[in-house]
């Protein structure tokens, strides 16, 4: 245990600078990223950390995460139903659960989603409710089979 808070204390101490919201070039785009990051620092900071780097083996990252980048649906159905089993992020196996935030509307995890997508050296503009209900929609599609 001792090894462990060495180790956290560390880590909190060589703080890098990171690309954030004042890159962000689209202004409707920097608008949802400013709520997004409220948003973030609430909802999901506390596990991913503010720069998104996530925990050791316990959290996988988020920034310039190769499993995050690849499927922006995929994300959205994450940070509304959660996560479980093995999950492999830049060549990390990872295996603890997420849980989910069904509280959020679709515009809340529009903003969380165009925060994440577009820091941290992301670059992939706005992803708006539509595209978050579309993501949620046609996931309950595949559920009534
Ligand atoms: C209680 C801790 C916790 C919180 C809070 C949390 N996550 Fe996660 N997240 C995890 C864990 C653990 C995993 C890996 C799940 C697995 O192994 O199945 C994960 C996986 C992910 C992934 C896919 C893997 C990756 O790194 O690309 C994304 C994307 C993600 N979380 C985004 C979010 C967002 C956005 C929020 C806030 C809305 C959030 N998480 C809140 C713990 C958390």
């Amino acid at each position: 245990m001792p090894i462990l808070l060495a180790f956290l204390a560390c880590s909190a101490s060589t703080e890098e600078k990171v690309p954030g919201i004042q890159e962000i070039q689209d202004l409707k785009t920097k608008q949802y990223a400013i709520q997004g990051q409220q948003l973030y620092l609430t909802y999901c900071s506390n596990c991913h950390q503010e720069d998104g780097s996530g925990l050791k083996r316990l959290i996988p990252p988020l920034r310039e995460s190769d499993y995050m980048l690849a499927d922006v649906a995929r994300t959205i159905r994450i940070i509304h139903h959660g996560a479980q089993g093995e999950m492999t992020v830049n060549g990390l196996v990872y295996n603890q659960p997420m849980p989910g935030n069904p509280q959020l509307t679709p515009l809340e995890i529009a903003q969380i989603s165009t925060y994440i997508y577009n820091v941290w050296g992301h670059q992939k503009g706005i992803i708006s409710s539509n595209q978050v209900k579309e993501a949620l929609s046609a996931e309950s599609d595949l559920d009534v089979q």
